[in-house]
């Protein structure tokens, strides 16, 4: 559930009219919806009541350091992948001990700026990894809470761009030599065992591969633990999917899920972290747009949107279905029509729908993406020139802009010519 919602006639974000949101801060725009986030984070807090646990909100979804503080103050950890997003959750307020670092390739600058600023636990990706985080945790004179993500084999059944807990892909340790790693571990300075780490994919819409995946970890704590381990905490990573068109059926909920949890490491007493990222920030977010053109093409019609690739890469990345629904309610029973829908990027791949049926548009005509929230404003680039669009974030009437669109000239001011090219 979400809270874009007609009344009277338009699409509203809470109690704010889109088309005032339009008519302050131009198209195209990102409109998040605070009562949205915060229910989501509720749910995932909910479904998981019956233990300790912390849920660790995914930054990389939606990182405007305004979701952060409005999560944080919620009580959400947050999951990092890189010093931006550690500043990031710490400017938004959020302590050290309530950051989990993870990725696949950490640095030694970003090891030292958040062992300096304090993490919750680093999880590691690496034998690589684990001697740096040794060496530079023992040259600080730290001891830190380390898990180790391990790669289950398990299909999460997703997008092969966002699957990542089969052996060919780049994440984790292989599970069968889990033990060996933890032993290594073990017996490096600097480093202290607290649990394992685990992550199979994003936008998962079937519970079996969490599950056959949280098995895997429970066997492993009891492996773990005879070998000597204090394994106390597990962090069974994101994943939860959303439902992307109106018309499919819904995922599981959170509540499933937790249950999934419940019924497969529950009973191992340990205190359970989670990282959603999608599902919180997903359907809170809309990016808001309107039509420049109506083209008439051989046998289209081309919607011609002032959004483009560079501000929703999704639909060109990972060929994502987004709705798409016009902010003036359309009368009941009017006649639709087929459009491609498109940006104006030079390229074909700038294409956000194909054949969609719409109600009759025109020149003018706001349209909004539904599920735009996450993976959207962080992704964007600004390809062929075009600033990055703003967002705003609704609480009720209130409405903020919480990242204002930079002018050209503070695009363009941001680069240098060379004294050696000349300065006219
Ligand atoms: N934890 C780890 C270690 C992750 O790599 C991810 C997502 C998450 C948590 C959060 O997963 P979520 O709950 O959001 O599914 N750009 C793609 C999605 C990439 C996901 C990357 N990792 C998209 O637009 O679909």
């Amino acid at each position: 559930m979400d809270h874009f919602l007609y009344r009277d006639g338009i699409l509203h974000a809470e109690d704010v009219p889109l088309t005032e949101i339009a008519r302050r801060v131009g198209t195209p725009v990102y409109v998040y919806s605070a009562a949205t986030l915060l229910r989501h984070y509720n749910l995932f807090d909910e479904a998981l009541a019956w233990g300790p646990h912390l849920v660790c909100y995914a930054v990389k979804a939606a990182s405007n350091i305004a979701i952060l503080k409005l999560l944080g103050d919620a009580g959400a950890g947050m999951d990092v992948v890189s010093e931006g997003e550690y500043r990031r959750a710490r400017a938004a307020g959020v302590p050290g001990e309530q950051i989990v670092f993870s990725g696949v390739g950490k640095t030694e600058a970003e090891m030292r700026h958040v062992l300096a600023g304090g993490v919750r636990q680093i999880n590691l990706e690496s034998e690589a990894e684990m001697r740096l985080l040794s060496r530079v945790a023992d040259e600080m004179g730290l001891e830190v809470p380390v898990t180790v993500r391990v790669n289950p084999d398990v299909d999460a059944k997703t997008h092969e761009k966002i699957a990542t807990g089969k052996s060919e892909n780049k994440f984790g340790i292989p599970i069968a030599k889990a033990r060996q790693v933890y032993a290594e571990i073990a017996a490096l300075p600097g480093l202290r065992v607290v649990g394992i780490d685990v992550h199979i994919g994003s936008q998962l819409t079937d519970l079996d591969p969490f599950r056959q995946a949280y098995a895997k970890v429970a066997d492993l704590t009891h492996a773990l633990r005879a070998d000597g381990h204090s394994i106390e905490r597990l962090d069974l990573g994101g994943g939860l999917g959303i439902p992307y068109a109106r018309s499919n059926l819904a995922p599981p909920v959170p509540l499933e899920y937790g249950q999934v949890i419940r019924d497969e490491v529950g009973d191992l007493g340990c205190e359970i972290e989670i990282e959603p990222g999608r599902l919180i920030a997903g359907n809170a977010g809309i990016l808001l747009a309107s039509t420049i053109f109506v083209k008439e093409g051989e046998g289209r019609d081309f919607l011609i949107l002032d959004a483009a690739m560079n501000d929703l890469i999704r639909p060109a990345m990972y060929g994502a279905h987004h709705d798409i629904v016009p902010v003036v309610e359309p009368a009941p029973g009017i006649d639709t029509r087929a459009y491609d829908i498109v940006g104006p990027v030079c390229e074909s791949g700038d294409t956000f729908a194909k054949g969609r049926d719409m109600v009759p548009l025109s020149a003018g005509d706001l349209v909004a993406f539904r599920s735009a929230g996450a993976y959207g404003a962080v992704m964007a680039s600004e390809y062929n020139a075009r600033p990055l669009i703003p967002e705003v974030l609704v609480q009720g009437e209130d409405h903020a802009i919480i990242r204002p669109r930079p002018s050209y000239d503070e695009m363009i001011s941001r680069e240098a010519i060379p004294h050696w090219l000349g300065d006219d």
